[in-house]
């Protein structure tokens, strides 16, 4: 089959597949060790997960990210990858992770998986081959080097936890490199062999029926003697091969880049119309500023960030998120920044891991339903694709004694009973012991009881990711910010002209107005497009006032209160 460029919807009959599926859909990362046990070993497995699809399906998740399953030594939460074609015996087997795939498809729900191609563990039989015959097939799969003063200005992503880049191996008397732990050499992408044994990864996956990759760590695959090690062209060139795979032979599957960097670095894994890369991109420069705002109670950070990443192709989108499954990064904020969000979110010195704080959503907003409202009202609303981190819909806490990022990885809180209803197993064979802190207690704070009360955090989640469903100007529109005169103020405009796909053919622009102020405010905006314009609250439908003939907004609102408001053109 020659290369083909899809852009519109393929039709067959009796169904449409929405190339741009991605776009739409609101995502939830879950890791399968921490969502629910069925079989009582005190580990989450894959068919708890199957079990627990329906209420994912009730929440109105569209997409499943999960994290490495593969297996492992789990030494790095399965980031480590022993083999990649196996599924560690204690989440379940192949047929299971089949039959995930075929159940989430049955609920119209796409599964993403995670794809660490950076680095494999020391554990995988490559290193090993590697390390013991240097002139084998696999002696030049991974980075060697007699010194280990190669690259010194390659920074180190794990500082806690690693002095170098590089360690040695006593078997073959070398030095590996390494960006993350010492136990996780980096695979070397200058020899093709390492590109044609990734690629029959990656094929073996999507022949399997998964919908996607997280493309964990995807701006680390060179290194050269002139750049930094981040985003080298060598990396994009091996990207926009693998797009060209998976356009060509896997239509409709996406590719997500894990790239934390600076705005116009990570815009580039976005590629170009001519030299496609990734389909999404996780939203790395907008995630820290949102927390900043919180507290600073300025939306001009947000501001700023926002202009800055605007310019990407028409099909890219971001994915946009407030707290995974890693520490909440802070390398991507200058100094002075970095030293008032660890002075706000990680006054305890326990909290911080690398450049970073390894808390919750919940526990880092105090338990503030306000705050929390405000966080997810605007992840729904700004340009791109939202991504949930288990729990949080819940708003469950975090264990700070328990070491690195496994402080946000406790298991699942389902019920009041023991183990938080996640597992049957004696509680001290839990992976991690539940939550059981004062505030965040799995007693109070789980799915059932959510469940229950109809004002409560999970039910007002679920809420509003229906009302954005319902309007495809947040996954499709353009964004336009507009002038306010109150600095605690965002307000922007999503425009969607309603053409061009399957669904919603309605053209629709939606006002969205946030305070991040800690008091009550009143606030001018500037739509100039808009004069005239009358507004409707898009969760309840009430009117509010029209914007004026001159194309000036007064509103008022309370204490970290936000508005959306469909705005009807004169
Ligand atoms: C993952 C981390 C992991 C690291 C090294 C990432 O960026 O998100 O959880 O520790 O890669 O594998």
């Amino acid at each position: 089959m020659g290369r083909v460029t899809f852009t519109a919807p393929i039709t067959l009959p009796g169904l449409t597949l929405d190339l741009q599926w991605y776009r739409r859909s609101v995502f939830y990362e879950v890791m399968v060790r921490s969502f629910y046990d069925s079989n009582g070993d005190g580990s989450g497995d894959l068919a708890g997960l199957i079990s627990r699809l329906d209420y994912l399906q009730w929440l109105g998740v569209d997409a499943l990210w999960l994290p490495p399953f593969f297996a492992s030594p789990l030494r790095d939460g399965g980031y480590d990858v022993a083999d990649y074609t196996q599924i560690l015996p204690e989440f379940g087997t192949l047929d299971e992770f089949r039959e995930l795939v075929t159940k989430a498809h049955e609920r119209n729900m796409r599964i993403v998986i995670d794809l660490p191609l950076n680095h494999t563990s020391d554990q995988h039989p490559w290193f090993q081959a590697s390390r013991s015959d240097p002139d084998g097939p696999y002696g030049d799969f991974y980075v060697w080097s007699d010194t280990d003063e190669k690259w010194p200005d390659i920074r180190i992503i794990f500082p806690d936890y690693e002095d170098s880049n590089w360690a040695f191996d006593s078997v073959r008397r070398q030095f590996y490199f390494h960006r993350f732990f010492s136990h996780q050499p980096d695979l070397n992408f200058t020899n093709p062999r390492v590109h044609e044994a990734v690629i029959d990864v990656v094929r073996f996956w999507l022949d399997l029926g998964v919908d996607g990759f997280r493309l964990d760590a995807i701006p680390y695959l060179y290194e050269s003697d002139e750049g930094n090690g981040e985003g080298e062209p060598e990396t994009h060139e091996f990207i926009k091969k693998l797009r060209a795979i998976v356009d060509r032979d896997y239509p409709g599957r996406i590719m997500i880049a894990e790239a934390n960097q600076w705005p116009r670095e990570v815009a580039a894994f976005f590629g170009t119309d001519e030299e496609p890369e990734c389909h999404m991109a996780f939203d790395f420069p907008v995630m820290p500023r949102i927390f900043y705002s919180l507290r600073s109670q300025s939306a001009d950070e947000l501001v700023a960030v926002l202009s800055e990443t605007t310019d990407v192709p028409s099909w890219a989108a971001w994915g946009v998120f407030l707290r995974n499954h890693d520490e909440l990064t802070l390398e991507m904020v200058s100094e002075e920044y970095r030293q008032a969000m660890y002075g706000w979110y990680a006054y305890d010195p326990r909290m911080r891991v690398n450049v970073g704080i390894r808390r919750r959503l919940a526990t880092l907003l105090d338990n503030s339903r306000a705050e929390l409202e405000l966080a997810h009202a605007l992840l729904f609303a700004l340009p791109g694709s939202p991504f949930l981190y288990y729990g949080d819909e819940i708003g469950m806490g975090d264990n700070i004694w328990l070491p690195d990022r496994d402080s946000s990885r406790t298991p699942m809180q389902w019920t009041p009973d023991r183990n938080a209803g996640f597992s049957s197993a004696d509680p001290g064979k839990l992976y991690l012991p539940v939550v059981q802190s004062l505030v965040y207690h799995y007693s109070q704070v789980n799915v059932e009881s959510q469940l229950a009360q109809s004002r409560s955090l999970l039910h007002w989640i679920r809420n509003v990711i229906h009302v954005r469903k319902a309007h495809p100007v947040f996954g499709l529109g353009s964004i336009e910010v507009l002038d306010t005169d109150n600095p605690a103020v965002l307000a922007f405009v999503r425009s969607y002209a309603g053409a061009g796909t399957p669904v919603g053919d309605q053209p629709e622009d939606v006002l969205c107005v946030f305070s991040f102020a800690h008091n009550p405010v009143a606030v001018t905006i500037d739509a100039p497009g808009f004069a005239g314009a009358e507004l409707f609250d898009l969760f309840g439908g009430h009117r509010f006032p029209s914007i004026d003939d001159d194309g000036r907004l007064h509103l008022t609102l309370g204490t970290q209160g936000f508005f959306w408001l469909k705005a009807v053109r004169r």
